[in-house]
């Protein structure tokens, strides 16, 4: 049972459901915990939280009787006893680091997140039953990450690789979600459900014939017939997953739903479409048209988002595109961009203060066609401008070393 309480009313021995308001203006990256000490409430209410919601299924009402020191005792002479191991769920402190701090852990997550999800996705190909526990580290993983500084891994999300589409696809999903979750203000718990279904949102693929799925060229009527059925198929794998909530299985069964009504599978329109599948349906095409595939090439972040502000009068809900259009940014990390000097350089960092002016990696001359030592402006503080953003392939440009290399 929920309740929700002033947070000068917290006391050892309550267990916290959630926090009030807006994760991204708080350090705790879990807001579920048992508190165990007046250290704990400390640092909730150091952080400006105002009010929070407790379970008294889980831990003290507020208004029960007993004594907090009572309590306290109670608690500490469980865990003494081995009665209660202490959770894991302690709140951490998602400290925030700067992107070159956090790229290799970055790095790392989005490797294994990969795996996980291709495990899973072999395992469903093979008609076996999938846990939600496969993926479930994953998401836990990438919810740090973000916190830390959610740059480093979607910068991550540029570097793609053709063969592994559908995995790669299916952890920029989720971690995109999460993202754009994020900048909405949603509640952790519901960051969790949306990027499980951005994970899982295309498993219904591994029912679609490899060679449909990675044909190249234009697919006929029947392939087409083929491809559609994957949000229905996928949402059957799920409902019997043991595990999966309710918004994995909306977000799957319903991803393809367009705001005109035109989607699929069940031709639904605007608000009757719910919010995660309509965040997802955004962040599905942005991703989708970002990535190079076997019928078309990549498209730059900007264009990509410009392109989809043209064509979201009709498949799009127009809000919804708008913030997710900031929380992308207009030069999200990994672009290429011409300063006005004649700099070619990486957006290896954003500025937190204005979008226009990100931290980029000098590495190209586009006037002397010269090589630069590699150098970071900060156009925050530098009389340099960003002239233009630049396909990388026009340019002797490795973005993804100049990501990597700190
Ligand atoms: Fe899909």
């Amino acid at each position: 049972m929920i309740r929700k309480l002033s947070t000068d009313r917290l006391r050892v021995g309550m267990y916290v459901h959630a926090l009030v308001g807006s994760w991204m203006n708080h350090p705790f990256w879990r807001t579920r915990f048992l508190i165990r000490s007046e250290t704990e409430i400390a640092k909730i209410l150091d952080a400006g939280i105002e009010d929070v919601y407790i379970d008294i299924s889980k831990g003290l009402d507020d208004q029960e009787s007993r004594g907090v020191e009572e309590a306290r005792r109670e608690i500490e002479s469980e865990i003494v006893a081995g009665v209660a191991v202490p959770e894991p769920e302690v709140p951490t402190i998602a400290r925030r680091v700067s992107v070159a701090e956090e790229l290799a852990t970055a790095r790392r997550i989005h490797g294994q997140a990969q795996q996980a999800i291709r495990g899973m996705m072999s395992e469903v190909r093979l008609g076996r039953a999938i846990s939600v526990d496969m993926v479930e580290p994953a998401v836990e993983a990438i919810t740090g990450s973000l916190a830390r500084n959610s740059s480093a891994l979607l910068g991550m999300l540029g570097i793609k690789n053709k063969d592994d589409y559908t995995f790669q696809h299916s952890v920029s999903v989720g971690t995109l979600l999460m993202a754009f979750g994020r900048t909405l203000g949603l509640p952790e718990d519901e960051l969790r459900e949306i990027g499980l279904g951005g994970m899982l949102h295309d498993v219904g693929k591994m029912k679609v014939p490899d060679a449909v799925l990675n044909k190249p060229g234009r697919l006929t009527d029947e392939e087409y017939a083929v491809i559609k059925r994957h949000p229905v198929d996928g949402h059957a794998i799920l409902v019997e997953t043991r595990g999966v909530g309710e918004v994995p299985l909306e977000i799957t069964l319903h991803h393809h739903e367009r705001f005109n009504g035109r989607g699929y599978p069940d031709g639904l329109s605007g608000e009757s479409i719910s919010r995660f599948s309509r965040m997802a349906a955004i962040v599905d095409v942005y991703d989708a048209i970002t990535a190079d595939r076997c019928y078309h090439k990549a498209m730059l972040a900007t264009e990509a988002l410009r392109r989809m502000w043209e064509w979201s009068a009709n498949d799009f809900d127009r809000s919804l595109l708008q913030a997710f259009m900031k929380c992308i940014g207009i030069y999200p990390v990994g672009t290429v961009v011409r300063l006005e000097s004649g700099v070619i350089g990486v957006v290896v960092e954003q500025n937190e203060e204005s979008v226009l002016t990100p931290k980029v990696k000098a590495v190209f001359h586009s006037k002397s066609l010269r090589q630069l030592p590699p150098s970071v402006i900060d156009l925050a503080r530098s009389g340099d401008k960003i002239a233009s953003t630049e396909s990388p392939e026009r340019w002797p440009v490795d973005v993804v070393s100049h990501l990597t290399v700190a």
